[in-house]
């Protein structure tokens, strides 16, 4: 697997998502990251399901929608049918998380399991050969433009040791203040789905700033251990 872009719409104008969402399919995004907060998991409120389904009618690439809630089994399946293609939840919020995984990939959609900062990667172990991807966040969850935290690029190499020990390769996806600086390190690191809010959205032009930051991204693949 290459490396996948996927912008996250939440440093975007909410009140013209369609035109963010365009920009950053001009500059090759490979999928759109929704980040859905409650207010309760998280201390902020975004978005939801109808969001999520009339995103899925105008964006060409598949939706990545991150679910930032308490109690996330009540809404696998209404985002799922909404058009969520891939659906990830944090380990620190469920206490049946194998069943959830189950649950996402039963409903069609690929199946990612969340680390906050502070969650030690044993929290994955007995469910690292189920998931279809892992989500290591560089940031607390909460909002964007926050700065990445530096430890996060080890936890990347654990996180894709620990996959390759139970003989999944299931991309690592990093999530928070990934930027042009820092991005070639992440990827080296292994990380293969590069979440970017800020670093697309609060700047003039979007759809440039995707592209440079595939650009950067692919750079830095190690052709020996593209994944
Ligand atoms: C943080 C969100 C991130 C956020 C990333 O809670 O999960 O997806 O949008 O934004 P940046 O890239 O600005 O840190
Ligand atoms: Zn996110």
């Amino acid at each position: 697997m290459n490396v996948l872009i996927a912008p996250s719409i939440l440093s975007a104008d909410f009140a013209r998502l369609g035109d963010a969402v365009a920009a950053a399919e001009r500059g090759g995004a490979d999928l759109i990251h929704v980040d859905v907060m409650d207010g309760h998991f998280v201390p902020n409120i975004t978005i939801g399901v109808p969001v999520v389904k009339s995103l899925r009618r105008i964006a060409r690439v598949p939706l990545d929608v991150h679910l930032m809630i308490e109690d996330p089994d009540r809404y696998i399946d209404a985002f799922a049918e909404a058009g969520a293609a891939m659906i990830s939840v944090h380990v620190e919020a469920l206490r049946h998380l194998h069943r959830t995984v189950q649950a996402i990939k039963a409903l069609g959609a690929k199946a990612g399991v969340v680390l906050n900062p502070a969650t030690p990667i044993v929290a994955l172990q007995e469910v690292a050969a189920e998931v279809d991807f892992v989500v290591v966040m560089s940031v607390n969850p909460g909002f964007g433009g926050q700065t990445f935290i530096p430890r996060s690029e080890s936890k990347v190499r654990e996180v894709r040791a620990l996959l390759d020990g139970a003989g999944n390769p299931a991309p690592v996806e990093i999530d928070g203040g990934v930027d042009q600086h820092n991005i070639a390190r992440v990827v080296a690191a292994g990380a293969r789905i590069i979440v970017a809010g800020a670093a697309v959205f609060n700047t003039p032009d979007p759809e440039r700033a995707t592209r440079e930051l595939k650009a950067a991204a692919l750079g830095a693949v190690p052709s020996a251990v593209s994944r």
